[in-house]
């Protein structure tokens, strides 16, 4: 490698190739004037290890960590920072001279794009999480720090809500319950889809009690077209129902700070993505 070659970095997957962190990146870097560019990774399971090493012995500088390799990155880094600790998940590697840092970005992107671009009060809200995979894991200590009034994590699998019931409990008090057994007494303040069932074509038993007029509907998931689940927020009655193209901008903003020690404005690359809410 050159002297003056752009410092790479890139995300590493599986599929990975519809990925728009490539386009955020280069808008960053053309953005701050930062000399990198950003690559594909598309790597399947059993050759994550042996790909890690090597975009790093061959002069990476970091990598966005995406599905499914979020929790197997974590055994290959030397240090784990807090937020990626208690998530269990890394989505954010950073080559060193001497060490792996590994990070996690979701949860602050989720913050966020919930606070500052949608302009939602979390300290007092109501929230209803549904799903207790992965993506829970990176979402629940962020929003407990927010000082919500409530957090209801409902899940198909009740003992799944459970375990991140007990994971989470020094950060603040959690209901993990099943989906038949929500408490719909009162509305709540936003509702987080962060189930995999509208990637797979599926529909979980969203509970439309749970909407009233002043209900944000958040969908962790994105695409071009609303998803089913802010379909049917829409349909239920909800304030606002959003895609999570916002958390994607700003989850690849704090990697970008992390590896370049500079914030890039992410209100252009939102509008540019011609992304939001609907
Ligand atoms: P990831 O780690 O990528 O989030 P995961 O661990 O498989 O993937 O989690 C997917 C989440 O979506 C889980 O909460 C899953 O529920 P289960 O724990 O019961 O499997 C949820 N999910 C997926 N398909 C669903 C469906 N059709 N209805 C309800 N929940 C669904």
């Amino acid at each position: 490698m050159t002297a003056d070659a752009p410092d790479r970095y890139g995300v590493i997957g599986y599929p990975v190739l519809h990925s728009h962190s490539p386009v955020i990146h280069r808008l960053f870097a053309l953005q701050t004037g930062q000399d990198m560019q950003y690559e594909l990774l598309q790597v399947p399971p059993d050759k994550l290890t042996s790909a890690v090493r090597q975009f790093r012995r061959t002069g990476g500088r970091g990598l966005n960590v995406t599905v499914p390799h979020k929790a197997a990155v974590v055994a290959l880094v030397d240090d784990l920072s807090e937020r990626a600790e208690s998530a269990g998940a890394v989505n954010t590697l950073t080559f060193g001279p001497d060490a792996v840092h590994g990070d996690n970005t979701d949860g602050v992107g989720l913050l966020r794009d919930l606070q500052n671009n949608l302009g939602l009060r979390l300290a007092g809200a109501s929230v209803l999480v549904l799903g207790a995979g992965g993506a829970t894991r990176g979402i629940v200590r962020p929003l407990l720090e927010a000082g919500l009034a409530s957090l209801t994590i409902a899940n198909r699998t009740v003992s799944r809500a459970e375990e991140l019931r007990q994971r989470f409990a020094r950060w603040g008090d959690v209901s993990a319950c099943s989906f038949e057994d929500i408490d719909l007494s009162e509305p709540y303040d936003l509702v987080v889809n962060a189930t995999s069932a509208g990637l797979k074509g599926e529909t979980a038993p969203y509970p439309a009690d749970a909407i009233g007029p002043s209900t944000c509907c958040y969908d962790l998931t994105y695409g071009l077209q609303p998803t089913p689940f802010c379909q049917w927020g829409a349909a239920n009655g909800a304030s606002r129902s959003v895609m999570g193209w916002g958390m994607l901008v700003e989850q690849a903003a704090e990697s970008f700070y992390i590896w370049r020690g500079i914030r890039p404005d992410t209100q252009p690359v939102l509008k540019q993505l011609s992304v939001n809410a609907s």
